[in-house]
């Protein structure tokens, strides 16, 4: 695809620079890094500002068509460098206009991020974070997943031509997202234990094994992901919406939105900034407990358990950023249960035409419950993101509906079904 690059020439370090969170030390961008070196806290990109938006006011910016790579000038890879894309971002920002009447909201959207390459909003991550891998010469990459990072990975290291080794939680992946992690060609290594243990085997082996670790603990996914909220305020012709309502899992997209919308914001971009609420799944909502009780530390679920497998996690890698960047943006996190998850999936497929798997449902369940509790005031702009297209999990999407009618093969069979039903 023909991407559009910066001038070429210009020193990425002078517009970029990777930060430890909490002691600001910077850290060398070329070398794989996820951690810092003198705290062990998360790492994250700052963007110079100003330099950036030189740079943007030289270019056809404005006039490129929706997508991760629109937004070439905030995204830190250098201009030289091969990008590896498959037109991931530019999805749809859906007005739901049943649901908006159904629970008096005038203005309530769905970002639909289940319509990227793989069918998950990882691929904006992916994209980056696999043209990063490239430049820094990596032969593997790997990564622990509930099934989007593993086949998102997968195809986009399948492309690039690198090996890619991701391991699972035995039995917890829904059968779409395995489908494509093995037809992509990765290496699939089923885990005895939960994704947070997958986890940990990767952070304590890929320095050892020379793999590049491409969970969202890599700041240059981030970089990709925070892409969705600039493209919701382009949607939304130059402003941000009031609310945003997001599924929080490992706690690395959530993060990445707010850092979209200040960026966006603070380059007047666009116009202010939502209250994003965190939405996590009760059978593992550490975040949303920390909220609840007002803690300042997490408390792992040791037993992490829910339908929504994607964000089955107990021990949220980025749960640092994740919580500053609610607390940042004046929002929270929430817990929904189960069934308040496949109600809203139900109801966005049925009322909207939007497939979400369960996860990329939460966001509409925590919205129903924040209204319930008068936390969201229904005047208010809103928009909820579906981060993965429910055909991943058939499985769960079959078991909740009826079965289809069996008849014989006549018109006198098809006439009765339909006047019984
Ligand atoms: N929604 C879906 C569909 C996901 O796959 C994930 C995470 C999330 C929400 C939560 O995002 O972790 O950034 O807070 N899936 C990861 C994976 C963990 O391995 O595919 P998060």
């Amino acid at each position: 695809m023909n991407i559009a690059v910066a001038p070429a020439g210009e020193a990425i370090v002078a517009q970029f620079e990777m930060r430890c969170i909490e002691c600001g030390r910077t850290h060398d961008m070329s070398r794989p890094a996820y951690a810092c070196t003198s705290c062990g806290n998360l790492l994250e990109i700052k963007v110079d500002e100003k330099a950036a938006l030189e740079r943007l006011s030289r270019s056809d910016f404005k006039k490129r068509p929706l997508s991760v790579w629109k937004y070439r000038e905030l995204i830190p890879i250098g201009p030289q460098t091969e990008v590896f894309s498959m037109s991931e971002g530019g999805t749809p920002l859906i007005r739901c206009q049943s649901l908006g009447r159904e629970y008096g909201f005038k203005k309530l959207y769905v970002k639909f991020d289940g319509t990227n390459p793989t069918g998950s909003f990882k691929d904006r991550g992916m994209t980056v974070g696999i043209t990063k891998a490239k430049e820094l010469g990596m032969k593997t990459v790997t990564c622990a997943s509930t099934g989007n990072t593993s086949a998102s990975l997968a195809a986009y290291a399948g492309r690039a031509g690198l090996r890619c080794v991701v391991l699972i939680p035995e039995g917890k992946v829904a059968l779409g997202k395995l489908a494509q992690a093995m037809m992509h060609g990765a290496l699939v290594v089923s885990v005895k234990g939960n994704f947070d243990q997958a986890l940990d085997m990767v952070m304590k082996s890929s320095a050892a094994l020379g793999m590049y670790v491409l969970n969202s603990v890599n700041p240059f996914r981030i970089e990709g992901q925070k892409t969705a909220a600039y493209e919701v305020c382009d949607q939304l012709g130059g402003k941000a919406p009031e609310y945003l309502y997001i599924p929080v899992g490992n706690g690395g997209n959530s993060a990445a939105y707010w850092k979209g919308f200040a960026e966006y914001e603070s380059m007047g971009l666009a116009a202010g900034h939502p209250i994003i609420r965190g939405i996590q799944a009760e059978g593992a909502a550490p975040v949303a407990h920390m909220f609840a009780t007002g803690s300042s530390e997490l408390t792992p679920v040791q037993k992490p358990d829910t339908v929504a497998t994607a964000i089955r996690i107990g021990n949220p890698a980025n749960w640092k950023k994740t919580v500053r960047a609610l607390k940042e943006s004046g929002g929270g996190a929430r817990s929904v249960s189960d069934k308040e998850i496949l109600g809203a999936q139900k109801a966005l497929a049925k009322h909207e035409g939007i497939f979400a798997e369960p996860a990329g449902a939460a966001a509409l369940a925590g919205l129903i419950k924040d209204l319930e509790e008068g936390l969201v005031d229904k005047s208010s702009e809103v928009v909820c993101v579906s981060t993965g297209h429910g055909l991943k999990d058939p499985d769960v999407a079959v078991t909740q509906s009826s079965k289809p009618k069996v008849i014989e093969a006549t018109l006198d069979a098809l006439k009765e079904l339909l006047e019984a039903s």
